[in-house]
């Protein structure tokens, strides 16, 4: 089976970056990303991506024009594809059967009926997306019905990155997951695939599997992750009323290698477009199975970050005297994590919300965020500002709630910050990421999570 050409339905957070590096790795195969937002596709062929993402411009400066093409979605670009891979959005349901934990997917259906109206030959189709189990085996069914003597093959290869370290995790992979059907084709499809991750990604990290086995291994993994956050944020709400420090107790179970350092970092939750949707769906399918004791398992792991989330925003207005109706606070960090301009779920905006909903006025800074920031809360509330500089923001205000930590907040001056604020000053860390009782010692009355508060009086 060769495959010279490529396309890719849905510009989005995996689509635009894992083409652009598959484009950098095999300098001989055409790759095209289409999308049916005309306005993402403009900016991925702008000086502004629509994506922000370490290392990411510089890979789409080299590709891009040479044989990376952004383009919307059209019937020639179906036609001419040896293989399709689609990255379409999967959220969580918000209607009908499933409504708030089924994945939605009639982006996928759209997908699957615009290939079926359009490919001609012989055409691999990609799962990139997260799905639930057995979709491959659905969108084969469709296709099959209709090929008219074309031939489709579905493949299941999920995408494991994150954000933030993109470019990262697509060049230097732990592991390529790539499922197929079984049949003769399906495994030649299936090696097509393998061949072209082969010119950058070593052979022993390419793993070949059954379809249904790779489509549970993506929501089991995004799973396990997230309870791992789930699992150390509930022990940092024991450390708040013992006086243990969760920072000491991570460092002390990670170095168990049984359990291992990462993804122990307690916070304000966990946020991002996947974990809270892939769990959910996880859940749904379990239920739908009749396994409700599974199901109700890995909701715990979704309810104790809602959890987590609530406890911090009631923490910011019980400890400033139960009130912060007038007062302005400075909020650092709206992205649901560094390294990226997505603020989907992040859980700045349940934050923001309370605060919102106590009346506070918010001033919030973030270096790549507060455009989605801006839409995230349009109509939450008209004085919310949104300020590139943090000392502008913190100018005046009651209190600091930091809710991402990017490293440019390691590096401001809080002396002077601290100088600037109203008094008495307060600190909330919902990243553990600054000195405690450096802050404390400067003045602030300083409350992170998972560990005793350093206050002044
Ligand atoms: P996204 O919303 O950023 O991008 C999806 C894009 O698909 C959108 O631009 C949308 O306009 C486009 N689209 C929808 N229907 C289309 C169609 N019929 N034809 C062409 N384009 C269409 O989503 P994302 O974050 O890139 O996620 C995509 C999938 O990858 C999801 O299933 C997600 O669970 C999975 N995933 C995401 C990440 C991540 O870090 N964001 C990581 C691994 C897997
Ligand atoms: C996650 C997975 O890590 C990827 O492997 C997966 O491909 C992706 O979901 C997906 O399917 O979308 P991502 O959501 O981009 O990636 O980011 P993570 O680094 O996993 O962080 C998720 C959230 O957990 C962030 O809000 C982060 O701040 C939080 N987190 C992470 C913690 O609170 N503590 C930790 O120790 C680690």
């Amino acid at each position: 089976m060769k495959v010279a050409n490529i396309l890719c339905m849905g510009a989005g957070y995996v689509g635009g970056p894992t083409m652009a590096v598959i484009a950098d790795r095999c300098p001989g195969l055409r790759v095209t990303v289409c999308d049916i937002d005309a306005g993402r596709i403009a900016q991925w062929n702008s000086d502004r991506l629509p994506v922000y993402e370490p290392g990411l411009e510089e890979v789409v400066r080299r590709t891009r024009g040479r044989n990376l093409f952004f383009q919307v979605l059209s019937p020639e670009a179906i036609a001419q594809a040896d293989l399709i891979f689609v990255s379409v959005n999967t959220p969580t349901k918000t209607y009908g059967e499933g409504a708030g934990m089924a994945a939605d997917l009639r982006y996928w259906d759209s997908s699957a009926r615009e290939i079926l109206a359009h490919a001609t030959g012989e055409t691999v189709v990609v799962e990139k997306s997260t799905v639930p189990v057995r979709t491959a085996e659905a969108i084969s069914e469709i296709l099959h019905t209709h090929a008219d003597g074309r031939r489709f093959f579905v493949l299941s290869n999920p995408e494991f990155l994150a954000e933030g370290t993109a470019v990262r995790d697509l060049e230097r992979p732990d592991r390529v997951l790539i499922g197929h059907e079984g049949s003769e084709g399906s495994r030649a499809a299936a090696e097509a695939l393998a061949a072209i991750y082969r010119q950058w990604v070593p052979e022993e990290r390419i793993l070949l599997s059954g379809v249904w086995s790779s489509e549970l291994a993506k929501l089991a993994a995004n799973a396990f992750l997230a309870q791992r956050v789930s699992s150390i944020n509930a022990v940092s709400a024991i450390c708040e009323k013992t006086g243990a420090d969760i920072g000491e107790i991570s460092q002390a179970i990670g170095m168990d290698p049984r359990i291992g350092g990462a993804f122990l970092e307690a916070g304000v939750g966990f946020g991002g477009s996947c974990f809270r949707k892939d769990i959910l769906n996880l859940a749904y399918l379990c239920g739908q199975y009749g396994l409700q004791e599974v199901a109700a398992y890995w909701k715990g792991v979704v309810e104790l970050n809602d959890y987590q989330i609530a406890r911090f925003a009631r923490l910011v207005v019980e400890s400033q005297f139960n009130t912060v109706a007038g007062k302005r606070i400075a909020i650092f960090g709206f992205t649901f994590k560094p390294g990226t301009n997505d603020t989907r779920d992040s859980p700045a905006i349940g934050v923001c919300r309370h605060l919102l909903e106590e009346r506070a006025c918010l001033a919030i800074t973030d270096p790549q965020g507060l455009a989605h920031a801006r839409e995230e809360l349009q109509g939450a509330a008209p004085e919310v500002e949104f300020e590139p500089d943090p000392y502008r923001a913190a100018q005046g205000a009651h209190a600091v709630v930091l809710l991402t930590h990017w490293p440019e907040f390691a590096g401001l001056d809080y002396r002077r910050i601290f100088a600037a604020m109203e008094k008495p000053a307060f600190f909330f860390d919902g990243r553990r990421q600054l000195d405690a009782a450096l802050l404390h010692e400067i003045g602030f009355n300083v409350y992170a999570v998972g560990s005793p508060p350093k206050t002044r009086f």
